[in-house]
């Protein structure tokens, strides 16, 4: 049955790619209600041949909406998605807000798609993108070997920061090629030709957010509370796909070629493994790919019943949009 979908953030980055999910995944909607601030109140979004007015989000933005997509950031969430869930719409929030909440299922279709069931006040959360991608690669794994612990650092592309992050780069670059200033406002220092070893806000324990959700959000979506998870979070002169690099402990000795070959039946992740003709995944390979890439998968050399592997996924698209979109079909 048809449903009536609003999405909150639709001039967004993500919310862009969440109207390209829903037109290619063919879902069936009723009605599409776009919401964004007042800066965008009535420009208009093509969808499927229709121009679609953007509205301003209000508390009364919700009547009559089944599914709310939220991709607005967490401020918005925390203030707007109780007045959706309590019009009756299921909301499905890409930001942190409530990810740890437990009344709050999160979830990666793949994984643990029963826990949709559990949404007791009506809101579902999308876990973080860097989580997400790894544990693509992780949890075909952990069915077969019982995963302990995850040393990891990622590589995040600067979309991970929305359209500002985009056009940061951009003009850096630009600057940089033809003797202008370069301008940072969303990173801390220059990202153009650099990388930049924190994503998200420092903690107590000298660990950034990013860092901290690796950690809670995959024991909370692979319901392993002793999971051990250490990350180094980095952002990286890329536009589009994270990469992240990762030794993962198990329980039981696992096999390169036995790990290879889990992916090939596995919906949503594929490996690209192949050192003796240089064959391995990078960011561009997954750009607007709906499958996470794995490759590098070899024995750890430090660690017993461990893999070294990197993984490759765009976090744009499974890292937040489709991942919602899944969770709605789920629905
Ligand atoms: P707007 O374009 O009107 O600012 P991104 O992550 O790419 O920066 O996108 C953020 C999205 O969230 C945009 O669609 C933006 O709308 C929307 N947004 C940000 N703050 C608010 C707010 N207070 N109310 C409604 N939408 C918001």
């Amino acid at each position: 049955e048809a449903k009536h979908i609003a999405i909150v953030g639709a001039t967004g980055a993500v919310g862009e790619e969440m109207l390209a999910c829903l037109d290619q995944r063919n879902f069936p909607i009723s009605e599409l209600t776009l919401l964004a601030s007042a800066r965008s109140a009535g420009k208009t979004i093509p969808f499927q041949g229709k121009d679609i007015i953007v509205k301003e989000l209000t508390h009364d933005s919700f009547e009559g909406v089944d599914i709310a997509l939220f991709a607005a950031g967490g401020d918005t969430s925390l203030e707007y998605a109780p007045s959706a869930a309590k019009a009756g719409a299921i909301v499905i929030d890409n930001s942190s807000a409530y990810r740890m909440d437990d009344e709050v299922p999160l979830i990666v279709p793949e994984i643990n798609p029963e826990a949709a069931k559990e949404a007791k006040k009506g809101i579902i959360a999308n876990p973080n993108c860097t989580t997400i991608i790894s544990l693509m690669a992780l949890f075909p794994l952990h069915k077969k070997y019982g995963l302990k612990a995850i040393i990891a650092s990622s590589y995040q592309a600067v979309s991970g920061s929305g359209a500002q992050g985009i056009a940061e780069l951009k003009q850096q670059c630009e600057a940089l090629a033809n003797g202008g200033e370069i301008v940072s406002e969303v990173y801390p220092t220059q990202i153009a030709f650099n990388v930049i070893p924190q994503v998200d806000v420092f903690q107590p324990d000298n660990y950034t957010k990013e860092e901290l959700k690796m950690l809670n959000e995959s024991r909370k979506i692979l319901g392993v509370p002793e999971l051990k998870v250490t990350c180094t979070c980095v952002r990286v002169p890329v536009y589009r796909s994270h990469a992240v690099s990762i030794t993962a402990v198990f329980e039981n000795k696992p096999s390169v070629e036995d790990a290879r070959a889990v992916y090939a039946n596995y919906p949503g992740v594929d490996s690209k493994d192949d050192p003796s003709q240089n064959l391995f995944p990078t960011p561009l390979d997954t750009t607007l790919k709906d499958d996470c890439l794995v490759g590098r998968i070899r024995e750890d050399k430090v660690i017993d019943n461990a893999l070294a592997l990197w993984v490759v996924g765009d976090q744009v698209r499974k890292g937040a949009a489709l991942n919602a979109v899944q969770i709605a079909e789920i629905l």
